[in-house]
């Protein structure tokens, strides 16, 4: 039986994934533990034991203790999960996101390296990497969105611009025609983490795959972490009694998908006969609005539908418009995505009602 090795294997997406590949492989999972992640949320760190993942605890910052692991366990495919994860927060702690996210994928290739055995590592990066993401000017041709101006913001003019000032609207994004734009120094971090693995093992035997993931929400996902998971956020706010605040108009749009989709797309990018050399969209492809969610799990929840507040606030480096072009994850993975916004929202609710152990 082969072995997997993911780092961050304990997290959100990682228990998931560990879930689905324990049948077929022996799964080792190297994790701090963070407690931002893990504190009073117990649930993924359990779902990994209990598919039978052997948890190493360390830091991808420890350069030594990364290659003891990866030597005593040689992989046959690495599965990189383990990051620092909030967008917000990542404009506070600069070092700490680039020492954990650009610094531990460093580490991570030398390992990697050293041990000789690895034939795939796998990356979880994020739709980040392109800011506003793909546009068409008013004369339906792509065209390239700036950073939302301030000016444009004052008058309630939320849509995104090219440097010109005409305004374009969005369309689904591919990885192969949109250019890459990060926002946010997460966003940084993740597109360096890619061209850390592509150039690293470029001309050698290790295959690199690369997963950009639109908004993964579900059960598991902390309902005490400020920084990540807008609905588990809401979910959270509306439970404490709170008014949710919408930012903008509230119509800001974003493509959530559900993490067990995540988990089985991660599976199909393991096991494909040939691993594609573009990085792979993964969303549901479908948009919504930050209103329009809201009203579903209020009503959920069973709370006063017109329990939220339409800001105006503007945060820089907020998208407007995010929703993935699926049909390279259709083709080339087999993959589509199986369980639907509703129903990943019912199941999300059901799991926040149920007190943690
Ligand atoms: N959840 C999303 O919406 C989303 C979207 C796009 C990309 N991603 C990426 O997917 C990956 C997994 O995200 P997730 O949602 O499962 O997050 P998560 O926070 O639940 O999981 C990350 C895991 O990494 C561990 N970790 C953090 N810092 C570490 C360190 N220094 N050393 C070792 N382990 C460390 C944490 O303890 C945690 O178990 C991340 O790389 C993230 O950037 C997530």
């Amino acid at each position: 039986m082969e072995t997997v090795f993911i780092t961050g294997g304990a997290g959100f997406i990682g228990s998931r994934l560990t879930g689905l590949l324990a049948q077929r492989y022996r799964v080792v999972a190297y994790d701090s533990l963070l407690p931002q992640v893990h504190g009073g949320n117990p649930d993924n760190r359990a779902r990994f034991e209990a598919a039978g993942g052997k948890l190493i605890k360390g830091d991808v910052r420890d350069r030594a203790a990364l290659q003891d692991a990866l030597a005593q366990v040689a992989p046959a495919i690495v599965v990189h999960l383990a990051s620092e994860t909030g967008t917000g927060q990542s404009y506070d702690f600069v070092g700490r996101y680039c020492e954990v996210n650009v610094g531990g994928t460093a580490n991570l290739v030398e390992a990697i390296r050293a041990v000789g055995s690895v034939r795939r590592v796998l990356l979880a990066s994020s739709r980040a990497v392109y800011g506003e993401g793909a546009c068409v000017g008013p004369d339906g041709r792509p065209a390239a969105a700036v950073e939302r101006r301030p000016a444009d913001i004052a008058v309630g003019d939320y849509a995104p611009h090219d440097a010109t000032g005409l305004r374009l609207n969005p369309v689904p994004t591919d990885a192969v025609t949109c250019p890459v734009a990060p926002a946010s120094i997460y966003a940084s971090t993740k597109l360096m983490q890619e061209f850390l693995l592509r150039q690293a093992f470029w001309g050698t035997p290790v295959g690199v795959g690369v997963l950009r993931m639109q908004n993964v929400f579900g059960e598991g996902q902390s309902l005490n972490n400020p920084y990540t998971g807008v609905l588990s956020i809401f979910v959270r706010q509306i439970q404490e009694g709170l008014a949710l605040r919408l930012y903008e108009d509230g119509n800001a749009v974003r493509d959530f998908i559900h993490v067990d989709d995540v988990a089985r797309a991660f599976l199909a990018l393991a096991e494909v006969p040939q691993l594609p050399e573009r990085a792979i969209d993964i969303g549901s492809g479908e948009t919504v609005s930050l209103l329009d969610v809201s009203r579903r799990l209020l009503a959920m929840l069973g709370a006063a539908p017109d329990r939220f507040e339409i800001t105006g606030e503007f945060r820089p480096g907020d998208i407007r418009h995010a929703v993935a072009d699926i049909s390279a994850a259709r083709t080339m993975l087999g993959w589509r995505p199986q369980v639907s916004l509703e129903a990943g929202l019912q199941r999300l609710v059901e799991w926040s009602r149920v007190p943690a152990v």
